[in-house]
């Protein structure tokens, strides 16, 4: 089969990662019979640079008409880049928050689990540990503080910053449904986070959420305020299995589930909307201090293109070997340096590129 990819590489680390996982898909392509066109596009920093705005509408096009988007990572340090302090709309985060919207994908699965190999790499202790842990946060991506009203202003010779929250009964349907889906995939357990002690969205969001659960007996639903979420996710990770949350409360906790991993290097994520398109990327951000040394971890990147084979090619058999490579490589001991413990091999981005496509 034949299928359409936009790459975009971004900021950082971001074209590292994305030459390594490019190499992944091209081997599944030989083996599997598929071919894979690249069209290559500038989000984020890199197309401030280039043409001043953060997603050109050239590039928007090209990334509509594709079957996926392939995505490294975009922005500088936050703070002291020369793209931090512009309009909002030119910093290069605009760029990724414009693709969201624009390609309506709501929902953002960010998958969050222990490997055995990688045990060592966790910073919890191992009465914590217990058995491991799998879990997926279901963020919505499109709507909330992210996407509200906001500006700044003076009021009586005092600045005043407004950012507004906001979220209607279909958005948070559509994410709940999501998100009953996969859990039906996993173990059927659906922790819904919010923050309904204050939040009037919050509020909403659990009525619906209730509502949507009806709909998926076999499910068991909870609802969880999310200071509470982010203690239970350090003193037990075990008990969750699918997180559903609105887009901050999603934003901070799944940078907290993937480091209690150990390992924010081999985290995938997708973009889902309502059609095949989707969005890949790894839940790491950009990286500007390790950038262009060659060691950076690529396998976010690896796993987030497996992603993309499984959930908008529906390529599962391929999807299954690019994931078999992954773990077969880390129990042949080969680790970047953000992985690496004592007695294990220390491999470069290109290199663990290298090992996982040739064990594809
Ligand atoms: C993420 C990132 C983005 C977000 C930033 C870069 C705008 O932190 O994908 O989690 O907040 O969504
Ligand atoms: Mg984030």
């Amino acid at each position: 089969m034949n299928f359409n990819i936009a790459v975009i590489a971004g900021d950082g680390i971001g074209p590292e990662i994305v030459r390594e996982a490019r190499k992944v898909l091209e081997t599944i392509g030989i083996k599997f019979g598929h071919t894979f066109n690249y069209t290559d596009i500038l989000m984020g920093g890199c197309s401030i640079d280039a043409y001043g705005v953060p997603l050109s509408d050239e590039a928007l096009a090209i990334a509509k008409a594709s079957d996926s988007v392939l995505l490294g990572a975009v922005g500088g340090n936050v703070g002291n880049s020369k793209w931090y302090d512009v309009a909002p709309n030119l910093r290069p985060e605009a760029g990724l928050l414009k693709i969201r919207k624009e390609l309506e994908l709501f929902a953002n699965i960010r998958p969050a689990y222990l490997y055995d190999e990688l045990k060592d790499a966790c910073p919890l202790k191992n009465e914590i540990i217990g058995e491991g842990f799998d879990m997926v946060i279901m963020r919505e991506l499109t709507g909330g503080l992210y996407f509200g009203e906001r500006h700044t202003e003076k009021v009586d010779g005092v600045w005043k910053a407004t950012d507004i929250l906001t979220y209607d009964e279909n958005e948070i349907r559509r994410i709940a449904i999501k998100a009953f889906e996969i859990a039906m995939k996993r173990n059927k357990r659906v922790i819904s986070v919010d923050k309904a002690n204050v939040l009037d969205s919050s509020r909403l969001w659990r009525k619906v959420v209730k509502e949507v659960s009806i709909d998926y007996p076999e499910v068991t639903l909870a609802d969880m305020l999310v200071d509470n979420c982010a203690m239970q996710l350090v003193m037990n990770p075990g008990q969750f299995d699918v997180i559903l949350t609105e887009n901050m409360f999603g934003d901070i906790l799944s940078d907290e589930a993937s480091m209690v991993t150990g390992s924010i290097g081999m985290l995938s994520s997708a973009s889902l909307g309502k059609t095949k398109l989707g969005l890949y990327e790894p839940s790491h951000g950009s990286a500007p201090d390790i950038a262009g040394k060659n060691i950076a971890n690529p396998i976010a990147t690896i796993l987030s293109a497996a992603m993309m084979l499984r959930y908008s090619f529906d390529l599962d058999k391929e999807a299954d070997a690019v994931e078999a490579a992954v773990k077969q490589v880390l129990k042949e001991d080969y680790r970047t340096g953000d992985i690496m413990s004592e007695g294990m091999k220390k491999v470069s981005t290109t290199q663990m590129g290298d090992l996982v496509a040739e064990r594809v």
